[in-house]
């Protein structure tokens, strides 16, 4: 019996209802290495600092926030899906059942998660350098959630968001696109990775 995952096929329409290939996020290897490879090109080009804090919105299985925390940053990464986050922990970094609520819990000094929705993530004002939305989806740019972002990220900081997909100009609108406090900074076309586009915005608050 061939018990491979099925690919969905993708709707993507003018609506911009989807921006990822969501049925990635069930190949680990890919995933963390697709992750990985976009960290490093933010690394070489000196857009990203591998210190301090960073928020992982939408971190699903956790592939964003343990590269961060791999390149030396502290990652709180959270998901208002907690069996995805439980999953991802047992089997990518070997813990059982530990996400139950908004309550982060810590897996080492850099790696932090909780089961939360965005609008209602437990952290101060101002506490994270970075924050990263892999893989993005349309929740992202709800205003109520861009302005939870902003509060969380300090001024000056950045939001980064990538996609795997540009059916219908989705980058060009995704740039364009309201993003309340945050104004484009960077839009980084990478070749050979699955995340083909990288989009960086700056707080201005
Ligand atoms: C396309 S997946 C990307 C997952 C992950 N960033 C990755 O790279 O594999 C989008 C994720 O956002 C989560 N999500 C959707 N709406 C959310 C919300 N309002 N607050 C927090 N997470 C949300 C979903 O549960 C899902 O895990």
């Amino acid at each position: 019996m061939n018990n491979k995952p099925k690919r969905k096929k993708l709707k993507v329409g003018p609506n911009l209802r989807a921006f990822s290939a969501d049925s990635w996020q069930l190949r680990p290897r890919q995933r963390m290495a697709h992750v990985s490879a976009v960290l490093q090109v933010l690394l070489k080009r000196n857009l990203l600092v591998p210190k301090g804090k960073a928020l992982d919105i939408g971190t699903g299985f956790g592939y964003g926030a343990i590269a961060l925390s791999k390149i030396g940053l502290e990652v709180h990464g959270f998901d208002i899906c907690k069996g995805r986050l439980n999953e991802g922990l047992s089997k990518i970094v070997g813990a059982e059942n530990g996400i139950k609520s908004a309550q982060k819990v810590r897996v080492n000094n850099k790696l932090y998660f909780s089961a939360s929705r965005s609008g209602r993530v437990q952290e101060k004002d101002n506490s994270f350098d970075i924050a990263f939305s892999f893989y993005t989806s349309p929740y992202i740019f709800e205003s109520k959630n861009l302005a939870e972002y902003s509060r969380l990220i300090k001024p000056g900081g950045k939001l980064v968001v990538t996609t795997d997909i540009d059916l219908d100009n989705t980058v060009t609108r995704l740039a364009n696109a309201n993003w309340g406090k945050f104004t484009v900074e960077h839009v980084l076309s990478i070749k050979g990775v699955r995340d083909k586009t990288v989009i960086i915005f700056q707080n201005k608050k």
